[in-house]
C-alpha cells in the first residue's frame, strides 16, 4: 500500500496539518482555532472550516463544572479527545496534556503524549510552560509527536500566579516571556499559544519567532486567534473576560427550548398525532376489533 496520496480522494478543503500552520504564518493568513469537547461541536467547527480544533483542558470548567483545570486526568482528556476525533475531518486536532501528566518525568510525559496519538487520534499535544519545558518538548517531538507550546497566563499555574492574571506587565516579565517563546521555538513547537499578555508583547513575540503564534487575550497581531467555544456561545454562567466576543447566546436558546418543551408536555400539546407512530391497516383493524370486543364483553 502506498502512503503517498494519489490525489484522487482529495477533499475540497485540504486537511490542515502542522505544515499548514507554518505556511499560514509565512503567507500572513490568520489561523483560526476553537475548543471542542464532544462529537457534535467538533463536527460543526470542522464544517465551519475552523483550522484547529483544540480539546482544551478548559473542559474541566466548561463541561465538568470544576473551579479550575487541575483535577482533570489523562483518561478524562482521552475520553473527550476520542469523541472530538470522530467529528473532525479537515481541522488539525490538538489535545491538551492535563496537569500532572508531564510534570513528573520525561519518560512519563512521552508515554502520556503517545496515548493521545495512539488511543485518541490527536495530531499534536499542547503543553503549558516556557523555557523550563523546552527539553521535555524536544523529547516529545523526538518521539514523532508534534507539540503546541502555551505561555503567558497558563491556567495550570493558577496557584503559582495567584489567580488568572494578565502576564508580562513588567520589563523583567516581558524578557522572561521572550526567552520562553524563543526556547520553545528552538525546541520545534508546531505553534505557540499566547494567553493573557499585553498586545505589544504578543506582537513582539510573533515577529521574533518562526513558529505561528495563536493568541487568546493577546491582541490582533498574533498569527492566529483561539477562543473557548463556551465563551463565544455564552455558556459559561459568568461575566466574560475582556477579550471574549460573544457570537451567539446558546444559554438563551437552550433555556427557551427547554421551557417550550416543558410547557408543551404539561399542556399535552406534545407529542401531536403527526409526531406519533401508527399501526398499518390490517393490524390496526385487528386491534380495533379486539378493543371493541373487550369493551362489549368486559375482557
Ligand atoms: O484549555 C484551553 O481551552 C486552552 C485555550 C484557552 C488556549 O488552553
Amino acid at each position: 500500500m502506498s502512503l503517498i496520496s494519489s490525489g484522487e480522494s482529495c477533499p475540497k478543503v485540504p486537511k490542515v496539518t502542522t505544515a499548514t500552520l507554518k505556511q499560514r504564518k509565512d503567507q500572513q493568513e490568520p489561523i483560526t482555532c476553537l475548543t471542542a469537547y464532544d462529537y457534535a461541536s467538533a463536527r460543526l467547527l470542522d464544517e465551519a472550516a475552523i483550522d484547529i480544533v483544540l480539546v482544551g483542558d478548559s473542559l474541566a470548567m466548561t463541561m465538568l463544572g470544576h473551579d479550575n483545570t487541575l483535577t482533570l486526568t489523562v483518561d478524562e482528556m482521552l475520553h473527550h479527545t476520542r469523541a472530538v476525533k470522530r467529528g473532525v475531518k479537515q481541522a488539525l486536532l490538538i489535545a491538551d496534556m492535563p496537569y500532572g501528566s508531564y510534570h513528573v518525568s520525561a519518560e512519563e510525559a512521552v508515554r502520556n503524549a503517545a496515548r493521545f496519538i495512539k488511543e485518541a487520534g490527536a495530531e499534536a499535544v499542547k503543553i503549558e510552560g516556557g523555557e523550563k519545558r523546552a527539553d521535555l518538548i524536544h523529547r516529545i517531538i523526538d518521539a514523532e509527536i508534534p507539540v503546541a507550546g502555551h505561555i503567558g497566563l497558563t491556567p495550570q499555574s493558577v496557584h503559582r500566579m495567584g489567580g488568572y492574571k494578565v502576564q508580562g506587565k513588567s520589563l523583567a516579565a516581558i524578557e522572561q516571556l521572550m526567552r520562553d517563546a524563543v526556547a520553545l521555538d528552538r525546541a520545534g513547537v508546531a505553534c505557540l499559544y499566547l494567553e493573557g499578555i499585553p498586545r505589544e508583547v504578543a506582537a513582539m513575540i510573533t515577529s521574533e519567532v518562526a513558529t505561528p503564534t495563536i493568541g487568546i487575550g493577546a491582541g490582533p497581531e498574533c498569527d492566529g486567534q483561539v477562543l473557548v467555544l463556551h465563551d463565544i456561545l455564552n455558556l459559561t454562567f459568568g461575566p466574560p473576560a475582556k477579550f471574549v466576543r460573544r457570537y451567539q447566546d446558546a444559554a438563551a436558546l437552550i433555556r427557551q427550548a427547554a421551557e417550550s418543551f416543558r410547557s408543551d408536555v404539561t399542556s399535552r400539546r406534545y407529542p401531536s398525532d403527526e409526531e406519533s407512530y401508527h399501526l398499518a391497516g390490517e393490524t390496526r383493524m385487528a386491534l380495533e376489533t379486539l378493543l371493541e370486543r373487550k369493551r362489549a364483553f368486559g375482557r
